[in-house]
Order: structure tokens, then C-alpha cells, then sequence
């Protein structure tokens, strides 16, 4: 199977882009298909396992805490809630939270891209759309280009937007009034928000990867929805190879859940999930394809490292944006991989997952430069 489909957003599955009611933003999404099935629970695609309202979100406590007295607080004083920035890896939960959001208040989703709006009209054409209390999703925020962006502040802040008509010395600019609405933006990288933006934001809120325990609790759930038969073993199994992400863990499951029915009585327990995670390639650590070859390029082809980012993507023939948005984070929180000023560095730990003997020049080198 090709790493992608474990790894990243499959439009064919639960990761649908959502879109809101009708009266939603037509289109802007990008190719995005009607999903209001996180509006209607009674639709057939409640099949969907995304987590509707902060009750289904498993895990990440301490952020649904907040959240849940931020709504709850809007929605006693019958207003709409502040706006939220959702940060972190692929796959942990950003756009469900966004649904969730909506869902909870009561109101419309509107969904967009930053890289779909490309011009300040694009933005305006959405705002002025949206209903009294509405939530506005733009996923991948960090792509919004400046002149967007300068529309975005007005909006957010005071709801206002400010629009220019004609070019040259005829220029002029009107204000219109827009409805109060609720931004929710996701992003892979902080890093590339804006301090301006960022500061407009209300809460902004880091998604950590998942624990053993909350995965397993995300297979069962998702396989109680699919209707596959799956004992605690096996669920603990597939949670522990998911590299904390629920968008792996049930997709893992699904791959499982095909072995079990192929090869098996339909049954996923502890020993059906090895072997099925086994035919798909996945390590006992979770790890990947492309995971292990990042590493082995690292430590086999060039010493350990530092190499930088770019070198290491040509490397394994993966765009540098993956390598970094997708596979490292995981390597690092693993222990396996360091970033240093001078470049990424193979871990000791690295080595012996490979079942590689670090030389000793480059392992004190490499802790080393951890401390760089
Ligand atoms: N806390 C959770 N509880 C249960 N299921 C979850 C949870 N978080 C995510 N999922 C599952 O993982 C899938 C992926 O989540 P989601 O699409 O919200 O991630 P994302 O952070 O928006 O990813 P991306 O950055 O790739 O857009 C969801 O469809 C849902 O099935
Ligand atoms: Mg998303």
C-alpha cells in the first residue's frame, strides 16, 4: 500500500471536506463535496466517523475543557464564541473540532481553504454570505496570502469588512457591516501564522498526539461504527502503531479489519492485527516505508547526519513540505530523529531501531548537536 494512504487525507473516506448548509460558501473549498452530515445526524453518511460533537472526541482533555467553557459560556450569553486556532500534525482532529464547533452551537459550517482564497473578494464573497453566528472554517490558514489576510483582521475583529472599488486616484473604500460570526482556522505550522493573526484569535490551541490508551478507545469507537468485531487486545495493537494520529489508527483498522475477514473468521484480536499490520508494513513502533527509509538514509547514506531537510527529502524522493509536515514530527517525538541548527541528526535510538551499531564518533557527535 502506498504510505499516502495511511498518512495522508484520503477524500474518499471519513475525511470528507466539509461543507456547510445550503447557504453555505459554494465551491470555495476547492473541489469540496455537500457533507452536511455533520449537521444531520439522520443522514445515511452518519456512517462517518468523524466525532460530532466534544462527547465522541476522545482524548486531548485538557484542550476539550476549554473549549467546552468557551461555548458553553457563548452560548448562555447567546452570542457566538471567539474565534479558535487549532494547531498540529495531520490527522489529529483540527477539521473535526471545526465541525464540532458548529455543531455544538447550533449553527452552519462554511468551509474553506487559505490556498482557495486567493484574492481579497474571494474572502468578502464568503463573509457576506454567512449567517448571524456561523462558523467560517479555513483550513490551512498559513497559506492565506497578506492582502487576504489584511482583509481577515476587520473581520474578525470588529466585523467589518473593508472593501475597495476602482483602481488609481477614483479608488474608494466603503465599509460594510458583516454578521458575527466564528472563525476556526487549522494549521500544520504555527510557525508560519502571523503574529497579527495569530493575536486575533481567541484560543489557539495545540493538538498533541494521541496516548495508547485514547487510540484505543478511537478504534473501538470506529470499529463499534463499522460494525467489525474486535477485541481489547486488538484494538491496543493497532492504537500503538498508529503514531498517535486518529486518522492512522482507523485507517490501520480498516486494512486490519480487511486481513481479518480475507485471511481470518472476520475476528481482529491481538495476534489478526499483528499479522495484518505486518502485511501493510508497519513496525512495532508504527513506523512506516517512508518513515524507516528517512531514517536509513540518515544513518546508512549519510553517516547519521546533520543533513538538511531538503537533502533528506531528494533522499527519499518525498516533497520536503511531507517530510517535515508529516513524517518528522512523529520521528521526534520518538526520539528517533533530532532537528539542529545544522540539520536533521540520526538518534542513537534510530540506529538501534534500524538494528544499526551507531558509530561512537557520530553518536557523541549527535548528542551533541542536540544541545546545539
Ligand atoms: N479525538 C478524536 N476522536 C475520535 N476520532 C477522531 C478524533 N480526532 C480525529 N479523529 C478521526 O480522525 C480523522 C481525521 O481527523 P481530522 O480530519 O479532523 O484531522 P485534521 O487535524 O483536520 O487533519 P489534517 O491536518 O490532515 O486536515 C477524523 O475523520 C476522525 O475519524
Ligand atoms: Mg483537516
Amino acid at each position: 500500500m502506498a504510505r499516502d494512504e495511511l498518512l495522508l487525507p484520503d477524500p474518499d473516506d471519513e475525511d470528507l471536506i466539509l461543507e456547510g448548509e445550503p447557504g453555505a460558501v459554494p465551491a470555495s473549498s476547492g473541489g469540496a463535496e455537500a457533507a452536511d452530515d455533520l449537521l444531520d445526524p439522520s443522514d445515511p453518511l452518519a456512517l462517518s466517523l468523524r466525532p460530532r460533537s466534544l462527547a465522541e472526541f476522545v482524548g486531548q482533555s485538557e484542550l476539550k475543557r476549554r473549549l467546552s467553557v468557551i461555548l458553553e459560556a457563548a452560548r448562555r450569553r447567546n452570542e457566538p464564541p471567539d474565534h479558535f486556532l487549532f494547531a498540529g500534525p495531520p490527522g489529529l482532529g483540527k477539521t473535526s473540532l471545526a465541525g464540532i464547533v458548529a455543531n455544538e452551537m447550533g449553527v452552519s459550517l462554511h468551509v474553506t481553504s487559505g490556498p482557495a482564497l486567493e484574492r481579497p473578494g474571494d474572502l468578502a464573497a464568503i463573509l457576506t454570505k454567512l449567517g448571524h453566528g456561523d462558523v467560517l472554517f479555513i483550513d490551512e490558514i498559513h497559506r492565506l496570502s497578506r492582502s487576504v489576510e489584511e482583509v481577515m483582521y476587520p473581520a474578525m475583529e470588529d466585523f467589518q469588512l473593508d472593501i475597495v472599488l476602482g483602481k488609481g486616484p477614483a479608488a474608494r473604500s466603503i465599509r460594510l457591516d458583516l454578521p458575527q460570526f466564528c472563525l476556526v482556522g487549522a494549521t500544520t505550522r504555527t510557525g508560519l501564522i502571523t503574529g497579527p493573526l495569530r493575536d486575533r484569535f481567541g484560543l489557539v490551541a495545540r493538538l498533541d498526539f494521541y496516548d495508547p490508551s485514547d487510540l484505543a478507545s478511537i478504534v473501538m469507537r470506529a470499529a463499534g461504527i463499522m460494525g467489525a468485531n474486535i477485541t481489547t487486545d486488538g484494538a491496543v495493537e493497532i492504537a500503538r502503531r498508529s503514531r498517535g494520529t486518529p486518522r492512522i489508527a482507523n485507517r490501520l483498522l480498516r486494512r486490519v479489519r480487511d486481513v481479518a475477514d480475507v485471511e481470518g473468521d472476520g475476528t481482529i484480536d491481538g495476534d489478526s492485527a499483528k499479522e495484518g499490520l505486518a502485511i501493510f508494513g508497519i513496525d512495532h513502533l508504527g513506523l512506516d516505508k517512508v518513515d524507516r527509509s528517512i531514517l536509513s538514509a540518515l544513518c546508512e547514506r549519510f553517516g547519521g547526519g546533520p543533513l538538511g531537510l531538503s537533502t533528506l527529502a531528494i533522499a527519499v524522493a518525498e516533497p520536503t513540505e511531507t517530510v517535515e509536515d508529516v513524517y518528522e514530527p512523529f520521528l521526534i517525538q520518538q526520539g528517533l530523529l533530532a532537528r539542529t541548527p545544522r540539520g536533521r541528526v540520526a538518534t542513537p535510538a534510530a540506529w538501534a531501531h534500524l538494528g544499526l551499531t551507531a558509530p561512537t564518533a557520530v553518536t557523541s557527535q549527535g548528542d551533541a548537536s542536540l544541545f546545539d
